[in-house]
C-alpha cells in the first residue's frame, strides 16, 4: 500500500490547476446510459473512482475509452439488455447508486446491489427509492440488491428532503429518471450544488427539458429520447477549496486556477473571516496568509452552506488558529475520523456530539498517521505540511480516489511529500 511522507514546514507558493469535478464527473457518465448514440465528455479526472466507475459502465454493457491524446472520455450503449451492478463493483463506490435512475428509465429493469459500508457515517438511500417509487417504480431489496422495474416511468410531484436536507446524488438519480419519464416531473427540495447543476445541463445537451436548474425546485417536462452529447465537467470545488485552505494554513500565497468563486463562496467568506486576504478574477481565486490566523465558528450545510467535503481540512488549518473554534456537522454527524489523527500530531481538538471544540495556537508535529476517507486524509496532508518534522500518512489510497496527483501538485508550490511503498 502507498503511504505519504510529508515534510512540514514550508509556506506553499505559486500557481496551481483544479482538475475536473470528481462528484459531478461520475452521475454525468452514468447519464451517458440514457443517451441513444456517443457522448464525449472532457475534463474527466484520472482518478480511482473513474475508473471504477468506466468498470461498472462496461459491466452495464457500455463501450468506455479514454482517448489518450486528448483525455477526453467516450462512452456508447451497446447492449442494453444488461442491467446488474454488482456488489463486487459497488462496494468500492457509492456513486455507483447513480446508475439505477438511468438504468430503469431507459432499460425498463435494474438489479443494483446496495452501495458498501462507508467511514463517514450511515450512508442510507432511502430518499432515492423514494424518488424511483414515486415515478412509477416497482422497487424490492433482496439479498443485498435494489430490484427495480418499470415499462415507463411517469411524471409527479415529490418532495426529497431527508433528516440533513437535501441528498446530491438521489437527486442526480431521480432527475436522470425524470428526463425520460411520461409528463412533468417536480422535485421540491432537490439538491443545489454545482455538480447537480453540470448534471443537469448536461442532460439538457442531450435533449432534456430541465427548468430551475441551480434551484431546490427542479421542474422536468419528459421526453422519450435522449441523444449523444458533448460536454466538459465543471472543475472540482473541492480540490480547489483543499489548496486555499492548504495555502492559508501554511501561510503562502497561492493562486488556484479552475476555482469558481460562485461553488466556492461559503469557504471563501470563512477563510476572510479567518484574516487571509482573498481575491479573485475569472476562474482563479488567490489566497493569502498572514502569520496568524483567527479562529472560526464553521457548520457545514448543503450548498451554497459551506461543504462537508472540506470540514477536515478547515479543522485541520483551525488546529494554529488563535482561539476556539466550533466545527459542526450538519450533513454526516459522524464525519470526526480524522479528530484523533489531528490529535496525535498535537492538536486540541475534542468530539462533542456532531460539532468539534478545536483549541488553537498548537504548533503540529509530525507523527505516523492513518488515513481513514478521502476528505480525513486530504486534512492529515494539510496538517503534515503545518508540521514540525516528518508525517508519514497511511492508506494515502483514499486519497487517489478523488485527488488527481495531490502531492505532484503540492510539490510544484514547495512543498515536499513523497509517495512511498508501505508494507
Ligand atoms: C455526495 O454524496 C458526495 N458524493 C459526497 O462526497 C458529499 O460528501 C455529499 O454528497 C454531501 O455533499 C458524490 O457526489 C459522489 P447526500 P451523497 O445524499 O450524494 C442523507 C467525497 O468526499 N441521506 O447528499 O451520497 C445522508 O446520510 C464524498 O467526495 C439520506 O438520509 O450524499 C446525509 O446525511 C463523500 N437518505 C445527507 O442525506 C438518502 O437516501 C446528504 O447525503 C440519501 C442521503
Amino acid at each position: 500500500m502507498d503511504a505519504f511522507v510529508v515534510t512540514g514546514g514550508k509556506h506553499l507558493k505559486g500557481r496551481v490547476r483544479a482538475s475536473g469535478a470528481k462528484n459531478a464527473a461520475l452521475p454525468i457518465m452514468a447519464a451517458a446510459l440514457l443517451a441513444d448514440g456517443p457522448v464525449r465528455l472532457k475534463n474527466v479526472p484520472n482518478l480511482a473512482d473513474i475508473r471504477t466507475m468506466m468498470r461498472l459502465l462496461r459491466e452495464l454493457g457500455m463501450k468506455v475509452e479514454r482517448q489518450e491524446r486528448s483525455g477526453d472520455m467516450i462512452l456508447e450503449n451497446v447492449d442494453l439488455s444488461r442491467v446488474a451492478a454488482p456488489y463486487s463493483i459497488m462496494r468500492t463506490m457509492r456513486a455507483g447508486i447513480c446508475v439505477l435512475g438511468p438504468l430503469v428509465a431507459r432499460r425498463g429493469r435494474a438489479e443494483v446491489s446496495l452501495p458498501g459500508g462507508c467511514a463517514i457515517g450511515d450512508r442510507p438511500v432511502d430518499l432515492h427509492m423514494k424518488g424511483m417509487k414515486a415515478l412509477g417504480a416497482k422497487l424490492e431489496v433482496k439479498h443485498g440488491y435494489i430490484h427495480a422495474s418499470c415499462k415507463r416511468l411517469r411524471g409527479t410531484e415529490m418532495y426529497l428532503g431527508g433528516p440533513f436536507g437535501s441528498t446530491v446524488t438521489g437527486t442526480a438519480n431521480v432527475l436522470m429518471a425524470a428526463v425520460l419519464a411520461k409528463g412533468t416531473t417536480v422535485i421540491d427540495c432537490a439538491a443545489c450544488e454545482p455538480e447537480v447543476q453540470d448534471l443537469s445541463r448536461m442532460l439538457v445537451k442531450m435533449g432534456a427539458l430541465i427548468h430551475g436548474i441551480g434551484s431546490p425546485r427542479l421542474v422536468v417536462e419528459g421526453v422519450d429520447r435522449l441523444s449523444g452529447a458533448e460536454h466538459s465537467v465543471i472543475p472540482d470545488r473541492i480540490e480547489a477549496g483543499t489548496f486555499l485552505v492548504a495555502a492559508a494554513a501554511t501561510r503562502g500565497d497561492v493562486t488556484v486556477e479552475g476555482a469558481r468563486w460562485n461553488d466556492l463562496f461559503a469557504l471563501v467568506h470563512m477563510l476572510r473571516e479567518a484574516g487571509a486576504h482573498v481575491e479573485h478574477y475569472d476562474d482563479t481565486i488567490r489566497v493569502r496568509a498572514p502569520d496568524r490566523l483567527r479562529s472560526l465558528d464553521v457548520t457545514t450545510l448543503p450548498f451554497p452552506g459551506f461543504p462537508t467535503d472540506l470540514q477536515a481540512q478547515m479543522m485541520a488549518m483551525l488546529t494554529a488558529a488563535d482561539g476556539i473554534s466550533v466545527v459542526t456537522e450538519k450533513i454526516y454527524p459522524d464525519r470526526f475520523m480524522h479528530v484523533a489523527e489531528l490529535n496525535r500530531m498535537g492538536a486540541g481538538v475534542r468530539k462533542e456530539g456532531n460539532a468539534a471544540v478545536v483549541h488553537g495556537q498548537r504548533r503540529l508535529s509530525g507523527a505516523p498517521v492513518m488515513a481513514s476517507d478521502l476528505r480525513a486524509s486530504a486534512a492529515l496532508v494539510i496538517a503534515g505540511l503545518m508540521a514540525e518534522g516528518k508525517t508519514t500518512i497511511s492508506r494515502i489510497y483514499h486519497l487517489d480516489r478523488g485527488y488527481d496527483r495531490l502531492e505532484l501538485k503540492l510539490n510544484r508550490l514547495g512543498a515536499y511529500v513523497r509517495r512511498i511503498k508501505e508494507k
